[in-house]
């Protein structure tokens, strides 16, 4: 299993070019599920759910290319046919994603048969909406052994009301009711920028949507979408981990190829910090040559501050003068990262969805174990800072969502390798030795 090993103490200097964004990438690779002719999306990261995804379209019967040429980094899928519109447990249980082809699936086919996802490291993270949002559009929703079965002749456009703001959910019933016959209302919808992402592409293919990236969106079902080409949006989450490795590091570092309009929640935050920064039209440039000061965090749907950053957050929260309270709104168990941070001597108190950090702390480097996603991005950050050599272990988290990340903090001079099991396990001696 890889671990990250890396040396603190060193500034981040140069420039880093931001990836295409996962979590726009994933719900686009799924949409094009809801056409037979070919869909070219651009921009992909080449990062492990989108492989997982790959082999989750094609094991419905789509062709699927997935290549990161220099030049681009492209995938053509062609969901000629379905032969078997299913996600198995075996795929779902590593990405909850999956359940993003739940509703390209049943307006597609008329018919869906998918894992339910199952735990996960930050919540219990139920697709109840989803389903529900189907059953408003008409299919016919069973549930056993551990799947979801969904069945329609043709969905049909209804009111939706979402219960609680629902990201997958929102681009799930979107996509659904892209073929659904007449018109859908969809309030309380997810904002995220991702959303918006996938209308884009949803347009091109000749979808009549009106309202993505607001609460309200207007659908008006057609009989058939077409091939389209897209290019994937920078993702903001990679782009505002990096932000915070350079003001931690005190660094000067130029976060390029992002997109500043999709950071402003993160960068008023850093800014009550003392952070400093500067923007162009693509691209941000963070000065960490100022001292760091507390703030209190809320994390809350787009586009307040993203759940997604708060873990970076609080790595930056152990290096700021004061105490920074940290509420976690969105998942009930989102702070793994916490104690891996007070085993590197941060001053973290968690008192259910409250996070106490009291810095300044000098942070000292340990062995450490990532959990998730972002909570291991959250142990490169406290590593970047901590006095000597801290090891990351389980970092294929790390590997799910960020694209070829040692190369990219090692070009701008982080003291940073990639290792395979650097303790071989020993034999185990017999039992009577
Ligand atoms: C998306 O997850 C992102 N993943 C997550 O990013 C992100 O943390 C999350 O949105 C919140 O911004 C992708 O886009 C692939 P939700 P999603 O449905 O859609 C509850 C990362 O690190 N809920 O918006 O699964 C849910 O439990 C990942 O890149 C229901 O109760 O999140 C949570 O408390 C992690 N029933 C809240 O809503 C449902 O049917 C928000 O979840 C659906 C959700």
């Amino acid at each position: 299993m890889d671990k990250l090993i890396i040396r603190g103490g060193n500034p981040l200097l140069g420039t880093v070019r931001v990836s295409g964004a996962k979590n726009a990438a994933l719900p686009c690779m799924a949409a094009a599920l809801l056409t037979d002719e070919p869909v070219i999306l651009e921009n992909i990261p080449q990062v492990r759910d989108i492989e997982t995804t790959r082999k989750l379209l094609a094991a419905m019967g789509a062709e699927v290319e997935l290549g990161y040429g220099r030049a681009h980094h492209r995938t053509t899928i062609c969901a000629r046919t379905l032969a078997a519109p299913e996600a198995s447990y075996e795929l779902v249980k590593t990405m909850r994603a999956s359940t993003l082809v739940l509703g390209p699936l049943v307006a597609r086919c008329g018919r869906a048969h998918v894992s339910l996802p199952g735990g996960c490291a930050i919540g219990a993270r139920p697709i109840d909406l989803h389903i529900k949002g189907l059953e408003r559009l008409g299919a016919r929703i069973t549930q056993e052994h551990g799947y979801v079965q969904a069945v329609a002749d043709r969905l049909k456009g209804a009111e939706i009301v979402f219960d609680k703001i629902t990201v997958t959910g929102t681009e799930d019933l979107l996509m659904a009711a892209t073929l659904a016959e007449g018109e859908t209302i969809m309030q309380n919808c997810a904002r995220e920028p991702e959303v918006a992402d996938l209308a884009a592409l949803l347009h091109a293919m000749g979808a009549k949507i009106q309202g993505a990236g607001t609460s309200t969106i207007y659908v008006k079902g057609v009989a058939k979408l077409h091939g389209a080409k897209h290019r994937i949006i920078p993702d903001r989450i990679e782009a505002g981990t990096f932000i915070v490795a350079g003001a931690l590091t005190g660094g000067d570092l130029n976060v390029a190829g992002c997109d500043p309009t999709h950071l402003t929640a993160i960068l008023q935050k850093l800014a009550e910090t003392g952070v400093k920064t500067t923007l162009k039209t693509d691209s941000v440039r963070v000065m960490g040559d100022q001292p760091l000061a507390a703030a209190d965090l809320n994390t809350e749907e787009y586009p307040g501050f993203p759940t997604d950053m708060q873990a970076q957050f609080m790595a930056l929260a152990t290096q700021a003068a004061g105490t920074s309270i940290i509420t976690e709104n969105i998942f009930e168990n989102r702070f793994m990262h916490a104690l891996e941070l007070v085993r590197m001597g941060a001053n973290v108190k968690i008192e259910g969805r409250r996070a106490v950090v009291r810095g300044v702390t000098p942070l000292s480097a340990a062995a450490v174990l990532a959990s998730d996603l972002r909570a291991s991005a959250s142990l490169v950050l406290a590593a970047l800072v901590a006095d000597g050599e801290t090891i990351i272990d389980r970092i294929y988290h790390l590997d799910r969502g960020y694209e070829h990340i040692e190369e990219k903090f090692k070009a701008i001079g982080a003291e940073i390798r990639r290792v395979g099991d650097i303790f071989p396990k020993r034999a185990v001696a017999p039992a009577h030795a």
